[in-house]
């Protein structure tokens, strides 16, 4: 879809929202609380994020992105080049961070940036009127985007919020063993922020029931898969190609001359998501949960391997 910059809003240090209008379409499809969108700002650019929409933003989509040196540039891109009244291309929106609506109780860990799919499943419980409660931990106060709006959602009476400033004095991470002993029964609990602290919430939610634990990753330091030495036949194609070792199935896929979407690269967006017909996919992503891979219908063809000598795939 094309869309239109309208407006780029400071939220905290290091932290800047898009406002995207759409340009070739008369609406946006609907926000569904925990998509993201692939943005890309320039032809060779492609980055997801995901679409951090509150109240005020019917109609429009809005991006919120930090700038990230150490990332792989798309953040210090979006900061220092774009411009309100830019055009910019971005893909439909895909959710693999779906909200339970039926959730009698919702718990929410952000880790800095990772507050943005948070504030549209936030807003959505409020329209349910079902309850919440926001563990916001962010290393100092001016890095801490959103924090009246927030507020403001909490005010209405469903939700409140604790938030952790654990780089000033005094301050300590929050205490994630603590957070599971009290969930509320049968809550859903959500963690989206960086890579450690999804790691700790993993471990710390270990014993919870896996349908009750959501978690979302922007990077990983997983290696994909690039062993090779299996065959990938390619159903609809009627191809078989080879695997070597040295290669993803995404690359081997590609360079056959099979046009397959991508984005991260790195199994946390779900861009390259292909139903498995037969075979034994090896998963190295970071979005299925144990349940869907021992299911064994799609796998991330960016990083993940195969078990088996063949694969046969939906492509
Ligand atoms: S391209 Fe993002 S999960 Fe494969």
């Amino acid at each position: 879809m094309k869309a239109r910059i309208v407006a780029i809003r400071y939220e905290a240090r290091d932290i800047l929202s898009f406002v995207l209008a759409p340009l070739d379409v008369d609406e946006f499809p609907r926000v569904d609380p925990g998509s993201h969108v692939d943005v890309h700002p320039t032809g060779a650019l492609m980055r997801s994020y995901s679409l951090s929409n509150g109240e005020g933003d019917a109609g429009l989509y809005r991006l919120t992105v930090q700038n990230d040196p150490k990332s792989r540039g798309g953040s210090v891109f979006m900061h220092q080049n774009l411009r309100a009244g830019q055009e910019l291309e971005i893909s439909a929106p895909r959710n693999n961070f779906k909200l339970a609506e039926d959730s009698p109780f919702t718990v929410f860990v952000a880790g800095g940036i990772g507050i943005t799919p948070f504030i549209p499943m936030m807003t959505r419980l409020n329209a349910l009127r079902r309850k919440w409660r926001l563990h916001y931990c962010v290393r100092t106060r001016d890095r801490a985007a959103f924090v009246k709006e927030i507020e403001r959602l909490a005010a209405v009476g469903f939700g409140d919020v604790q938030f952790t400033f654990d780089g000033e004095p005094g301050g300590a991470p929050l205490d994630l063993e603590q957070v599971m002993a009290t969930l509320p029964a049968d809550a859903h609990i959500y963690c989206c922020g960086p890579m450690g602290m999804l790691q700790a919430y993993q471990r710390a939610a270990a014993s919870l029931p896996s349908e009750r634990v959501h978690f979302e990753y922007f990077n990983t330091d997983v290696k994909p898969a690039s062993e090779g030495g299996f065959s990938v036949v390619l159903q609809k194609s009627g191809r078989e190609i080879f695997v070597k070792s040295g290669e993803t199935i995404l690359k081997a896929v590609r360079e056959a001359g099979v046009d397959v979407q991508s984005s991260c690269e790195e199994g946390v967006c779900g861009a390259c998501e292909t139903a498995v017909i037969s075979g034994q996919p090896e998963h190295r992503d970071m979005i299925l949960s144990e349940r869907e891979r021992a299911a064994n219908q799609t796998m991330m063809i960016c990083c993940s391997g195969c078990k088996t000598d063949r694969l046969v795939l939906d492509l």
